[in-house]
């Protein structure tokens, strides 16, 4: 982070604002104490003299505020929160890459503790089928473990236990049966991250981006227990060791129109 003592007009805003605290005024400048900013951007963000840059190339991707591009009326983020639905029927028609690049520009952007940026995407179009084999493969020893293990503390995972032992042994005879894991979707963005929040976070910002872009999603979370502790979807992945898998977000075009938002149970709140 740099100060262009020219411009800086001594008012304070960033020395304030610095979640660090690591901006001092100085000669009646700005000060930053690099080796303890976590770079978060707020001294830029904030700087009426825009006194505050970083390097020039990140800084080619800073841009001004301005109402009518930036402002999002309440009532309408909030309806747009009510309405958003898990996606399970999709078109068959491709992702346009741009709209993946956006996607994932919404989770590039998404804030991370101590801003770390720890948060990285794995885009898997080719590879759909081959992933999809192996996730069913790892539930289904998963399903037969659980059935064979019953206890009263695991009875309500029957269901789903159930479930993946039928699909993979249906699969084997018949490779064309309905597709329960990715419902053929033709994209999927992986979210990988060692901080959950980080991950999680970001994921919701990038399904809201999935929304806006006309395109639809839902959270497989069969992927993401199916890939914990398994070797072979790990390496198939290419992930490194203190990579985990957040979220598995299934994306294509929805083949469905919904007409109106569902009920919600209501909120649990306390307040002291
Ligand atoms: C963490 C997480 C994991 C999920 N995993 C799956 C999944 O593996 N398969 C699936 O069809 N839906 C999955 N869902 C979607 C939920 O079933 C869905 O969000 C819920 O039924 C509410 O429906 P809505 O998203 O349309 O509001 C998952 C959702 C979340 C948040």
């Amino acid at each position: 982070m740099k100060v262009n003592k020219e411009k800086c007009i001594a008012c304070g805003l960033c020395v304030n604002d610095c979640p660090a605290r690591c901006i001092r005024l100085k000669d009646n400048k700005a000060t930053i104490i690099n080796k303890i900013c976590i770079e978060c951007g707020h001294c830029i963000a904030i700087c009426p003299k825009f006194a505050v840059t970083t390097d020039e190339d990140k800084m080619k991707e800073v841009i001004p505020y301005k109402k009518e591009t930036f402002h999002i009326e309440p009532e309408n983020l909030l309806n747009s929160i009510k309405f958003r639905r898990s996606i399970r029927q999709f078109k068959d028609q491709e992702v346009e890459t741009e709209k993946i690049e956006k996607i994932i520009e919404a989770g590039r952007f998404t804030q991370t503790a101590r801003n770390n940026q720890d948060v990285s995407y794995l885009v898997i179009r080719k590879e759909i089928d081959k992933l999809r084999l192996l996730v069913m493969e790892s539930l289904y020893h998963m399903g037969q473990h659980i059935l064979e293990n019953l206890t009263p503390e695991n009875m309500s995972h029957k269901r789903y236990a159930k479930m993946w032992v039928d699909v993979y042994e249906a699969y084997q005879k018949d490779s064309n049966i309905e597709d329960i894991i990715y419902y053929q979707a033709p994209a999927l963005i992986l979210v990988l991250s060692p901080t959950p929040i980080n991950g999680g976070l970001a994921s919701t910002n990038m399904e809201l981006m999935t929304n806006a872009l006309g395109l639809g999603t839902f959270y497989s979370g069969f992927t993401v227990r199916a890939a914990q502790n398994n070797q072979k979807i790990r390496e198939f992945l290419g992930l490194k060791e203190e990579e985990q898998i957040i979220t598995c977000m299934a994306i294509g075009y929805p083949k469905v129109n919904y007409l109106r938002t569902v009920p919600r149970n209501d909120a649990k709140v306390t307040w002291l």
